[in-house]
Parts: structure tokens; sequence; C-alpha cells
């Protein structure tokens, strides 16, 4: 079958944008920008404030239509209008308001949108909250996720706690690709590692994670590769492995011209 010029190689890709533009009257917020996230890594998206880490995001989840270029994924050109469209190629994304609703309890939160409903004497559908607060349990046993109550308005818990449940909430689903806009950003040490550790309990298991983080120490701790954006360009895609913080604030600083001389190969 014939492919597109520049399309990316199917077999280790899970999504690929190929020369996404997007502007924002005369501000070029995306110029060009072309990457590969493989099936079942880590990729995280760092760069200075306003170089279009959320606008990328936001163009991968359906949430914004870009100007040009175009977004593959296993291979094959989709069009993602709006965040369902998304969801249903199983793209799920964690913004960073969370999306939870303060007053209601765990599993009311978790199956928020999606409830299950059970007919009583066969004939009137009603929630069914017995079978939500099993499946809730189950989700958060699976990932080891402790909360002392399901039954508590989630205000009352603390922001790390609110983290994993905005995530379990969208691991339901079944996702392939979990996109997570700054998921550390709030939380105090302890909390924001539970939420790393659960991030590659989940690529451990085949999800594949992209993640903005400006928490260089976050990212070299749990990313199998980092990509840094200036501009609106992607300036370079680096093992983890093969790079440092050091280097990589060059890189979000400097751009291309701050590159190490052994980073060269990985410029964009
Ligand atoms: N809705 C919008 N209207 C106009 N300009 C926008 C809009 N959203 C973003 N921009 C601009 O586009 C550029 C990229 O913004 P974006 O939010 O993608 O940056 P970011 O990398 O996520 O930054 P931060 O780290 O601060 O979250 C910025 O210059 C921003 O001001
Ligand atoms: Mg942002």
């Amino acid at each position: 079958m014939a492919t597109t010029a520049g399309a990316p190689n199917e077999a280790a890709n899970l999504l690929s944008v190929r020369n996404l533009d997007k502007y924002y009257g005369g501000l070029r917020a995306l110029n060009s920008v072309s990457l590969d996230i493989s099936e079942g890594e880590i990729l995280a998206l760092v760069g200075d404030n306003g170089a279009g880490k959320s606008t990328l995001i936001k163009a991968l989840s359906g949430a914004l239509e870009p100007d040009g270029g175009e977004i593959f994924l296993q291979g094959e050109v989709i069009e993602l209008r709006t965040p369902r469209d998304a969801t249903e190629r199983g793209i799920e994304t964690v913004h960073q308001n969370l999306g939870l609703v303060d007053t209601l309890n765990v599993p009311e939160n978790v199956f928020l949108g999606r409830e299950i409903k059970s007919r009583l004497l066969g004939l009137l559908p009603q929630l069914d909250h017995g079978e939500m607060r099993r499946q809730t349990r189950e989700l958060l046993d699976r990932f080891s996720i402790g909360l002392p109550t399901l039954n508590e308005p989630v205000r009352r818990l603390s922001g790390g706690q609110r983290q994993t449940i905005a995530i379990s909430r969208l691991l339901l689903a079944k996702p392939k690709l979990l996109i997570m806009d700054e998921p550390m950003a709030a939380l105090g040490v302890d909390e924001g590692s539970k939420v790393l550790d659960l991030v590659v309990k989940l690529r451990d298991e085949g999800l594949t994670v992209l993640i903005i983080s400006h928490n260089l120490e976050h990212v070299f701790k749990i990313a199998d590769r980092v990509a840094v954006m200036k501009n609106g360009k992607l300036v370079a895609v680096i093992p983890t492995e093969h790079t440092t913080r050091e280097a990589i604030v060059g890189l979000i600083t400097l751009g291309a011209s701050g590159a190490r001389e052994e980073d060269r190969k990985w410029l964009s």
C-alpha cells in the first residue's frame, strides 16, 4: 500500500505526528512539529513556558484542530476533531485541572459519564453503586493505590490521591496512550513520587505515556526519552540514558545551538 511521503514506520510507533502546525493569529505555536512516540515508552515533553507543549498535547487529545500536518496512529492517518475522537481511538488525557467533581465520592468520580446501571425488578434502570464501588476498588488495588475511604467527597482527599483517581478514571477505558500535562506540578514530594511510581507501573503494563513536566529530576527518574520544544519547534528527542539534566537545560534555553557535541545526532 502506498504511504504518504515521510510517513512513519508503523511497526515501532504507536503515534506519530508529521509537520504539525498551529497558529494563534500571527503566533506560530506549533512550527512543523514531527515526532514519533514508540509503543510502550514514557516520553517526556519539556520546554520553557510558551514553548508549545500544551498546544501539541491539545492537538493529540482532540482539544484543538491543527492548521496543518498529519497525525498517525499505528501507521494510519487519523483526524482528531473532538476529545471523543481521541478517546475512541484509545488516547486519554489527564488535564491539569483533573476534571474531578469535588462533591462526588471516589466511585462516582471514576464512573462519571460512564455509570453502570442495573434494572430494578427487571424494569427500572438505576445506578449500580455496589458494582461501581467493587470495580473502583479492583482498579485501585491493581495499581496499589491506597485510599482511606471511597465514600468521602473527593475534595477531602489530598492532591496525590485526587491525581490517582483522575488517572484511574481514564484507565477504565483501557487506553493505548495516556497523556499527562504537568501531573506532579501541584504535589508535595511524597505524593509526586507516588504518581511517578504509578506512571512507571502503567508503562510496565504496556501503556504508552506522554508526559509534560518542568521537573527534570522527575523526567530523568521515569522517562525513556525526552523531547525538547522551543518556540513552537521540536528541538531534539534524546534517550534519557544518553544525556544529562544540564544538557537538556541547554537545549531548553538555547535550542539546537545549545546542544552538546554528543547530542547533536538527536537534533530534529
Ligand atoms: N488560546 C490561545 N490563544 C492565543 N495564544 C495562545 C493560546 N494558547 C496558547 N497560546 C500561545 O501559544 C504559545 C504556546 O503555548 P502553550 O500553552 O502550548 O505553551 P506551553 O509550552 O504549554 O507553556 P507552559 O509551560 O507555560 O504551560 C504561547 O506563546 C501561548 O501564549
Ligand atoms: Mg502548558
